[in-house]
């Protein structure tokens, strides 16, 4: 369901013009050039939450953090020093001594582990089928959160995608968004995205993802919710540069109307 936008184009339009100052230009709505602004994109699987947060960020001129890439590092990291499941203490204390970071030259920005490129590898399907678990220890979740929050403070005019952003690592964000999408559209979405139509079904991708889901939404530390304060969007009936497009007209009616009753 979509939230109906608390201020029209034009009266947006008029605030966003009551403080001078630089500007970049836009599609009837003005974003202050120097301005600090985090926007939050959460939701489960294939919702395009990536794409759509990457592009957002472009148009806007702010930075993208793809904060599931973070996770994703971890447990490739797990994997190739082969720590095993249970030696949580082991591998959070591996994740630390990497320093995962990204490289901002980067479009979009790469995580690297021991100052060396990890990008590669944290899409692939071993890292996939256990990322969820990995994500839901909590002290491995804590030292993420404490990285997170220092990205967003050298990065403060970010758009960040993960599960937690708006409901834990940045309650004060300025806009929150939280996309969703019926399971069977995110599975055929990631099967197209990863170019698995020959080899996986529509069925057996549906049954992962909700698998995921279900960890992602019931572990006990920054579980998968939609914030109270964020503008849920219903990605079913959209193609991606739909989506985009709304988000980009919810976020420049937001910041004209911040910008106004500053
Ligand atoms: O968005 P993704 O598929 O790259 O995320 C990978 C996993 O990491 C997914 O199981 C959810 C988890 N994750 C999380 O728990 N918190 C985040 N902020 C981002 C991702």
């Amino acid at each position: 369901m979509l939230e109906t936008p608390s201020t029209s184009k034009p009266e947006a339009e008029a605030k966003s013009k009551a403080k001078p100052g630089a500007y970049i230009e836009c599609t009837g709505f003005e974003l202050p050039k120097y301005h600090p602004v985090i926007i939050t994109i959460d939701g489960p699987a294939g919702t395009g939450k990536s794409t759509v947060a990457r592009q957002l960020a472009k148009r806007l001129g702010l930075d993208f953090l793809d904060t599931g890439a973070m996770y994703r590092a971890a447990t490739a990291i797990m994997i190739d020093r082969k720590i095993d499941k249970e030696e949580v203490g082991e591998l959070v204390s591996m994740v630390l001594g990497a320093d995962l970071h990204f490289d901002w030259q980067h479009d979009p920005p790469m995580i690297l582990a021991w100052d060396a490129p990890i990008d590669h590898r944290i899409r692939d399907d071993d890292v996939t089928l256990l990322v969820s678990w990995v994500a839901a220890i909590p002290e491995l979740r804590h030292h993420m959160v404490r990285k997170q929050r220092v990205i967003g403070a050298q990065h403060p005019r970010l758009v960040t995608e993960g599960r937690d952003q708006g409901s834990i690592v940045f309650p004060d964000a300025a806009i929150k968004f939280y996309l969703d999408a019926d399971p069977e559209v995110r599975a055929k979405r990631r099967i197209d995205q990863l170019g698995l139509a020959d080899t996986m079904d529509l069925a057996q991708m549906c049954e992962r993802i909700v698998k995921r889901d279900e960890i992602d939404s019931n572990r006990s530390d920054g579980p998968l919710v939609c914030p109270d304060d964020a503008i849920r969007v219903d990605t079913s009936k959209y193609d991606v540069q739909g989506v985009i497009d709304l988000l980009e007209q919810h976020t420049r009616e937001r910041i004209a109307d911040l910008i106004s009753t500053e």
